[in-house]
């Protein structure tokens, strides 16, 4: 009999005690559940530098992530569009902190100085994050849109399927600002009835719709919970692009991208991006 006071059980007899399954012949295991023969066997360094294990599985541990960050999106923009706002919300604050993960996950990356990063870098030959598709259905799903952007993926059907679908569909923000009309605050007819596939123009009657929800939160709180919401999402992806751009200039500094940009000058231009821009000058004049 095992009380507080008696010498630690060896692991061997803990495991039987336990009555753990150790015989998968016949059912299935962690392993065939998650299907990790082919997550794990699908590292495959092309250069002989040790270091490209790192870079590998940092770019498809992000890729997995955002698997995940655009399944909740999705289910998150329809919920909105469907005025189901608890699930939304729920929705949304999991992909601000799959985002807030992605920002910590730079540290590993960090870890890479230019001299490995050079080992590996002929090896890459044009391949960027740049070409992620499912980056760029992220991106479409928050309303920054750009036709040049879906040229990467003319080449695979499939993929550029996606891609077109996400350019086409009204974003989370398109989606926002239908429900504040259908609320019946004041959102212009061009905010609510447009081609989804041109980028997003900011209004003043926008954020005129925007302060009455702000102004009188105890009337509004779930619309105020939104913006709230946007907020932490546009907040958690602008820290991601910053250490990305830092990330690469401490890497390769100011040498073009694999992808053909100028490198670090294209992506501090990203950091200009407002993906919900009357949620943030709202505050100016709150
Ligand atoms: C040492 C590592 C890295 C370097 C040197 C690097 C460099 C770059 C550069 C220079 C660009 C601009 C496009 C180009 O010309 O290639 C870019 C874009 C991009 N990278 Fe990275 N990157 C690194 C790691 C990562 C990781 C781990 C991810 C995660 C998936 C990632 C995702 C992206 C995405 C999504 C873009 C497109 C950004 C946009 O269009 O706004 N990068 N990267």
């Amino acid at each position: 009999m095992m009380n507080t006071h008696s010498k630690p059980q060896a692991p061997e007899d803990i495991v039987r005690d336990e009555k753990a399954q150790l015989d998968f012949s016949k059912s299935m295991s962690y392993g065939d559940y998650l299907q990790l023969d082919a997550i794990l066997g699908a590292q495959k360094p092309l250069s002989p530098d040790h270091n490209e294990m790192l870079f590998i599985i940092q770019h498809q541990t992000s890729e997995l992530w955002m698997k995940l960050m655009l399944h909740e999106l999705r289910a998150a923009i329809a919920n909105v569009a469907n005025d189901e706002l608890g699930g939304a919300f729920k929705m949304l604050a999991r992909v601000s902190r799959i985002m807030e993960q992605l920002v910590h996950a730079w540290d590993v990356l960090a870890t890479m100085t230019p001299p490995e990063y050079s080992a590996i870098r002929p090896y890459l030959a044009n391949s960027s994050g740049f070409q992620s598709a499912q980056y760029r259905c992220i991106e479409f799903a928050l309303g920054n849109k750009n036709a040049a952007m879906l040229k990467p993926h003319a080449h695979r059907p499939d993929l550029l399927a996606q891609v077109q679908a996400a350019y086409q569909a009204p974003s989370l923000y398109d989606e926002a600002l239908r429900l504040l009309a259908r609320r019946g605050l004041a959102v212009p007819a061009s905010h609510t009835q447009r081609d989804w596939t041109q980028s997003y123009v900011e209004s003043d009657e926008v954020e005129q719709a925007w302060l009455v929800v702000y102004r009188d939160p105890k009337k509004y709180w779930d619309l105020y919970q939104l913006g709230e919401e946007l907020t932490d999402l546009e907040d958690a992806f602008r820290l991601w692009r910053f250490r990305h751009v830092t990330t690469v200039e401490r890497v390769i500094g100011f040498k073009r991208g694999t992808g053909g940009t100028g490198g670090v000058s294209y992506l501090r231009k990203m950091l200009d991006v407002v993906l919900f821009p009357e949620i943030w000058k709202l505050r100016t004049d709150l």
